[in-house]
């Protein structure tokens, strides 16, 4: 399976020039690129290669949501993806399970494809891969229930992530290939095994070859680094000879 390469530009960068410029270098087969939702516009009619995705969306389809943005208006504004229950919009906006559960199946039944983040924060960590195994289940019960349809699914360790609620400090490959394969027996039963399951937290190009070699992987989120497009183009050969 083709390794696939998500670039979260989180909120980055500041004007649409720089979101053009950004996604130009990164075109590529194999990559969603996940501008802030003023430039999806802008960066959709750029790219030829990658698809694009939104950082978040609503569950309803219209109607009175102030500041909310439904999956229809993605789909037909030519966004493919949508990233849903990133930690920092767990933590900052409060998204419950449910809340990401309802977003996760309005996004398919508009045609959308989830890329549904999941993982343990630092606390639960600290306990044990069993304790962050049992985190990860539960989120991932109620996050995919009543789910059916084609989605991505991340692994996404919150303490790994380079910014904000991060470290800095990647999860080691062992681990991930412990946690991945463990989710895998999940998400294969419930959504069929085909699903790409990718890592995130603070993925580069010194260490995605390591953290995807082999078949547990698909590919991984990136953030900051995908803010850097020699950094991210680095990534995107590497993925390609994992293939
Ligand atoms: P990072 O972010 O690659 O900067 O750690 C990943 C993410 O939070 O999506």
């Amino acid at each position: 399976m083709d390794k696939v390469l998500i670039a979260n530009w989180k909120m980055h960068p500041l004007t649409e020039r720089e979101a053009i410029a950004l996604a130009k270098k990164c075109d590529a087969a194999n990559v969603v690129i996940c501008p802030p939702f003023p430039f999806l516009g802008a960066v959709e009619k750029t790219v030829t290669k990658a698809k694009i995705g939104a950082q978040d969306t609503f569950w309803e389809e219209k109607g009175a949501y102030t500041g909310e943005v439904s999956p229809a208006m993605l789909k037909k504004m030519g966004v493919s993806h949508v990233i849903i229950g990133h930690s920092e919009r767990r933590r900052y906006l409060g998204e419950t399970d449910e809340m990401v559960n309802k977003k996760v199946r309005a996004a398919i039944h508009s045609g959308l494809t989830p890329i549904l983040c999941v993982g343990e924060p630092l606390a639960v960590r600290k306990k044990g891969i069993s304790a962050a195994k049992r985190f990860v289940a539960a989120q991932l019960r109620k996050d995919l229930q009543s789910v059916h349809g084609k989605m991505i699914v991340v692994y996404e360790p919150i303490w790994a992530i380079s910014a904000g609620l991060g470290t800095g400090n990647p999860d080691n490959p062992q681990n991930v290939a412990v946690m991945v394969k463990f989710m895998r027996d999940i998400v294969g039963k419930k959504l069929g095994k085909a699903t790409p399951l990718l890592y995130g937290g603070s993925a580069t190009s010194g260490n995605l070859g390591r953290l995807i070699t082999g078949n547990f992987l698909d590919g991984a989120l990136v953030g900051g680094a995908s803010l850097n497009a020699k950094e991210f183009r680095s990534m995107i050969q590497i993925a390609r000879n994992k293939r």
